[in-house]
Parts: structure tokens; C-alpha cells; sequence
């Protein structure tokens, strides 16, 4: 395991993370089990553990997905990383404020390979109708408060063949751009450490609800009628968009209800 004590403080001058800030805080690591699991460990072995520290695998052998999913990706293929973030002042009621920063954030810096991508609420990343990616955050609490969160993401960037099961809803990089060559993983980090950190910035100096219209506006199936499973029983509703805490509105015979992750799924 190499050279995991000669990390450099992150925070360069203006609180901006430069790619080379980023670029000198990622470790790449050829296998790992979780890489959130693993950044968990150097938290606790580590302090002071800079924010923006972060860990990807080349392969990820027992990664762990959203509600104790597992997250399977194939080696040398996808990527998988997880980094550390120490949001200031973020009180537990907030943490949606941070999924939809990070969600904004992957999806600013899929634009730049001309990937218009939409979140399915709450975090996964679409494009058209397929998972190109997701994220698992973990936070840490203290006294109310987020005391450090662990973001871990996991996006789909050369794999072109997806086991039948998936295969219908499921999409990467590679597939979604066409693209004659394999993207180089570990610059795409970059350039997905580059835009999460974009927005992450903005957590200090806007409105939550800025950042929400802003989410809102790029939500997977807004507005459009779609089929959904409310309490066993499918129904056609109309996303109308997420609120504060992170519920989500639908319009379902002439109701708008609000519901909670496990309370509502989509029919896709
Ligand atoms: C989802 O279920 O959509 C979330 C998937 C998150 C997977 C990533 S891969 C890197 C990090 N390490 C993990 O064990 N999980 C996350």
C-alpha cells in the first residue's frame, strides 16, 4: 500500500480543489473490497485525514450500493472511487443539500464528454433511460451536525456488455458517447472529483433553495407521466420535483403526494 502518509492538504489557496490539488489526493489502488469501507479505516487510522482525500480501485471486489444493495462492476473497467468531505455547518435535516450537490456536480462534468445526464431521485445518474452510475454517502454525525461524509460513487465508462439482467437499464460512458476507444479512468476521476468539488463550493454561499430548482430541473421523468409502485399497487403519476428534506412530490389522480425513498419506485 503505497505512500498513503505523504498526502498534502487539499485546500489550496481560495478554497478552490485545483485538478492537481485533486490529482495529488487520489490514491489508486488496484483492489479494494469497498472504497468507502476503505476510507472509512484511514479515517479512523489517520488525523488529520485532509478533505478531498480519495480512494478509487482499479477493481472494487465487494462494493456496496444504495438500501444494502451490492454495486458489481467489472475490473479495469468502471470507475470506482470514494472521497472524504467535511461540510461545514451541514445539520443532519440538510443532508439532501449535499446528494444534490454531488448529483449537480457528476453531472456538470459528464456535460464535458457531451453526456446530458438526468438524476433519478434521489441519486442515481441516468442517461435516457438507463443507470450510468450511482452514489452511496455516508456521513459521519456529531451533535447535530454532519461531522464528515464519505461519498462514494460508482459510474459505468468502458464496459460495453451488461449480463442480461441489467442489460435493458443499464449504460456507460463508452456506450452512451459511442466512443471508437476506452476513456482512461483515472483522468475521468478527475474530471468527476473536478465537478462534484465545483459544486460542493457552492454549498457555503447558496440558498438551498437555489440549488434545488437546479436539481429539480434536471430530475429524470419530471413532469412526464410515468408508472410508479406506491404501496404494492402501480400507478401513473408526474414528478413535480424534490423538496428540502429530500421527499419527492408526484401527482398521482389529481393528488400531490410526497414520499420517502422507500415509499415510492419506479416502473422503468
Ligand atoms: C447505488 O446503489 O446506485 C450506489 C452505488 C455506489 C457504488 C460506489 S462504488 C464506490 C463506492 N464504494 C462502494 O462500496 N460503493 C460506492
Amino acid at each position: 500500500m503505497n505512500n498513503i502518509y505523504a498526502f498534502k492538504y487539499s485546500l489550496l489557496q481560495n478554497n478552490t480543489f485545483s485538478r492537481l490539488s485533486l490529482r495529488q489526493n487520489l490514491i489508486v489502488l488496484d483492489e479494494l473490497s469497498s472504497t468507502n469501507d476503505y476510507l472509512k479505516e484511514l479515517l479512523s487510522n489517520i488525523k488529520p485525514l485532509p478533505e478531498g482525500t480519495a480512494i478509487m480501485a482499479r477493481h472494487q471486489t465487494r462494493g456496496r450500493g444504495q438500501r444494502g444493495s451490492t454495486w458489481l462492476t467489472t475490473k479495469d473497467e468502471n470507475l470506482t472511487f470514494s472521497v472524504l468531505l467535511y461540510p461545514d455547518n451541514l445539520a443532519v435535516e440538510e443532508t439532501f443539500r449535499l446528494n444534490m450537490l454531488i448529483c449537480l456536480g457528476i453531472q456538470q462534468a459528464l456535460s464535458q464528454y457531451q453526456i446530458e445526464a438526468t438524476v433519478k431521485w434521489p441519486n442515481d445518474i441516468y442517461v435516457q433511460d438507463k443507470k450510468i452510475g450511482g452514489i452511496l454517502i455516508e456521513n459521519k454525525l456529531k451533535g447535530g451536525l454532519i461531522r464528515c461524509s464519505i461519498i462514494g460513487i460508482g459510474l459505468n465508462v468502458n464496459q460495453q456488455s451488461f449480463p442480461a439482467a441489467i442489460a435493458h437499464k443499464a449504460t456507460s460512458l463508452r456506450l452512451a458517447t459511442k466512443a471508437a476507444t476506452p476513456f482512461p479512468i483515472e483522468e475521468f476521476c478527475i474530471s468527476i472529483l473536478h465537478g462534484m468539488m465545483q459544486y460542493y463550493q457552492t454549498h457555503a454561499t447558496h440558498e438551498t433553495a437555489e440549488i434545488l430548482s437546479e436539481y429539480n430541473n434536471r430530475l429524470y421523468r419530471k413532469g412526464i407521466p410515468a408508472k410508479f409502485l406506491v404501496q404494492g399497487k402501480e400507478q401513473i403519476g408526474r414528478i413535480v420535483g424534490a423538496n428540502a428534506q429530500g421527499k419527492l412530490a408526484v401527482d398521482i389522480e389529481e393528488q400531490r403526494l410526497h414520499f420517502d425513498l422507500k415509499e415510492i419506485s419506479f416502473i422503468i
